[in-house]
């Protein structure tokens, strides 16, 4: 049998270093941290780790804003950390991830400080988006940045430049051959020290067209562009639709070049999954294509309701549009960008969602912590960083909440993770919530995610399609009951307030909530929870 690669079905877990562990006392997690705990990544079952940036950088945007993309920031430590956390991943079988920034670099980039310097129609500006004001003084175009704002700083001599993200965050020309060449060399880079893949950050924004060109309604833009900012999804895609910076076609010319450099790594099965927000859905696959990335991030499960009709279609139109171009979907329920998915749908659910989507096809993303059901952090506005609180004068709390530091171990905050002060406050609150009493307690959520992935492993990874069932419903709507079988596995959810009993074959071997009841014909599905069962 053809080995599949190894990306294709796994389970990745994405680490934001600030937040996993500090090593040093200084209050914010580092590289060496996350190589110190990466037995215990190994031993939740996971595949692969993703690493958010650790390059070096002013940390405007939480290191999303990059300064030298092919070094360590001091904070995280330096190449040889780098080095050292590979090698130990790879020893524990743990492939690595590493973020890839290409919309934008940091204002520090030397690229950036010599386009300051150097004049207007200079090759040093031509790097990034300069350009002229309008006669009357306004920037060139009404775009707001995606963290409030315009998205025009105008630099001494007149001229503005465009960043769609923080004034600090200038994008880049991709019209420019030397930015392609930069980017296959930090690739390179990376590679050549072992990286096995990237998450490509903003994959759909490289390219822009019509810079001259208002958009109709550059507030509602912004909003719409917000993950945290709630919509009505019809008006949401109205807005998005033809954005002149997002999900332009020749973005797809600049990863079919990305692929053939990862192919021309023979042997190493270099994979690449994209970051791209893009209306209608269909055009995401268009990342996937056989010339393409390997994956693209399918965001529905971030902000999906736990509601069963609503499940049942975003996971089919999923899966069925990933398999239009011969790719399988991914499936995540937090990331550093959102609420954390058991403050946004609660704990049961949160639990039932994870066994739900772990029994999926395709590859399942974990943000670290989520294993231990973690909620966002409770923060006072002062403990506030995130651009896009500063920038939108804190009309959006911003992304902080789901950036608080892992708790370790220990009865007080900050829980084992630093010896100093923490970069934001860990909550008293989460003292039972710690890696140390989740590992003792058997019904913790980190037994279930550990169970659960192995039992993933053993019956559920590669074996093919998914087959909703109907019959077992006894009458129970979608919206409430959720049943589908995987190979020998079925796995049904019970998204309503009360147990539902059905009749399904084989033995439960995962339940999200309680204890494992009757092993044979009926079973109890506790209110919003789900149950796998094997044949
Ligand atoms: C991506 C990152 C986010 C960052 C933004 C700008 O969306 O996930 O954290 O702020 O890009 O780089
Ligand atoms: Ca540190």
């Amino acid at each position: 049998m053809k080995s599949e690669p190894w990306w294709k079905e796994a389970v990745v877990y994405q680490i934001y270093p600030r937040s996993f562990f500090d090593s040093n006392g200084d209050g914010e997690g580092d590289l060496n941290g996350i190589t110190a705990k990466l037995d215990y990544v190994k031993n939740l079952g996971v595949d692969a780790i993703w690493l958010s940036p650790f390059y070096t950088s002013p940390n405007k945007d939480g290191g999303y804003d990059v300064a030298d993309p092919r070094d360590v920031d001091p904070r995280f430590g330096d190449l040889a950390d780098a080095k050292a956390l590979i090698a130990r991943a790879h020893e524990l079988k743990l492939r690595v991830i590493a973020d890839i920034v290409p919309n934008h670099f940091s204002d520090q980039h030397e690229w950036f400080q010599a386009a300051l310097k150097s004049g207007p129609g200079s090759a040093e500006r031509n790097r990034f988006h300069f350009y002229d004001g309008n006669p009357d003084g306004t920037p060139p175009n009404n775009w707001i940045s995606l963290f409030g704002g315009p998205s025009w700083t105008q630099v001494p001599d007149g001229q503005f430049y465009l960043h769609l993200f923080d004034s600090s965050q200038p994008d880049l020309n991709w019209d420019n051959p030397e930015v392609h060449a930069d980017f296959e060399k930090t690739l390179r880079f990376w590679l050549d020290l072992g990286i096995d893949g990237f998450r490509i950050d903003v994959a759909h924004g490289l390219v822009k067209e019509n810079i001259h060109k208002n958009h109709p309604n550059p507030q509602g833009l912004s909003d719409a562009l917000r993950l945290d900012v709630e919509m009505d999804t019809e008006e949401r895609n109205a807005l998005l639709v033809s954005v002149p910076f997002f999900d332009r076609q020749g973005v797809h010319e600049i990863y079919r070049q990305w692929r053939k450099l990862f192919d021309s790594y023979k042997g190493r099965e270099v994979m690449a999954v994209a970051e791209a927000w893009v209306h209608p859905p269909e055009n995401a696959t268009r990342y996937v294509r056989s010339d393409e990335l390997q994956q693209v991030f399918n965001f529905d499960l971030l902000t999906a309701p736990f509601d069963g009709e609503f499940l049942f279609d975003v996971i089919n139109r999923s899966i069925q549009l990933n398999s239009s171009v011969g790719a399988l979907p991914t499936w995540a329920l937090s990331n550093h960008d959102s609420p954390r998915v058991a403050t946004r749908i609660g704990d049961s659910e949160s639990r039932a969602l994870a066994l739900f989507v772990f029994a999926l096809p395709g590859s399942a993303y974990v943000f670290a912590g989520q294993e231990l059901g973690l909620p966002d952090g409770e923060l006072q506005d002062t403990d506030r960083q995130d651009p896009s609180f500063i920038r939108s004068k804190g009309r959006v709390k911003g992304r902080d909440g789901a950036r608080v530091p892992l708790p370790w171990n220990g009865d007080t905050t900050p829980f084992g993770f630093t010896t100093g002060k923490p970069w934001l406050p860990l909550n008293q609150s989460w003292q039972k919530l710690t890696v140390e009493n989740e590992k003792a307690d058997p019904q913790s959520s980190l037994n279930l995610f550990r169970e659960a992935l192995a039992l993933r492993a053993e019956h559920l990874v590669n074996k093919g399609d998914v087959q909703w069932l109907e019959s077992p419903l006894h009458g129970a709507k979608r919206k409430d009951l959720l049943v589908f079988k995987r190979g020998a596995v079925t796995v049904a959810m019970n998204l309503s307030e009360l147990a539902q009993e059905v009749s399904i074959e084989g033995q439960v071997i995962m339940l999200s909530a309680g204890s494992l009841d009757s092993n044979s014909g009926k079973k109890l599905i506790p209110a919003r929870s789900c149950i796998w069962s094997l044949n």
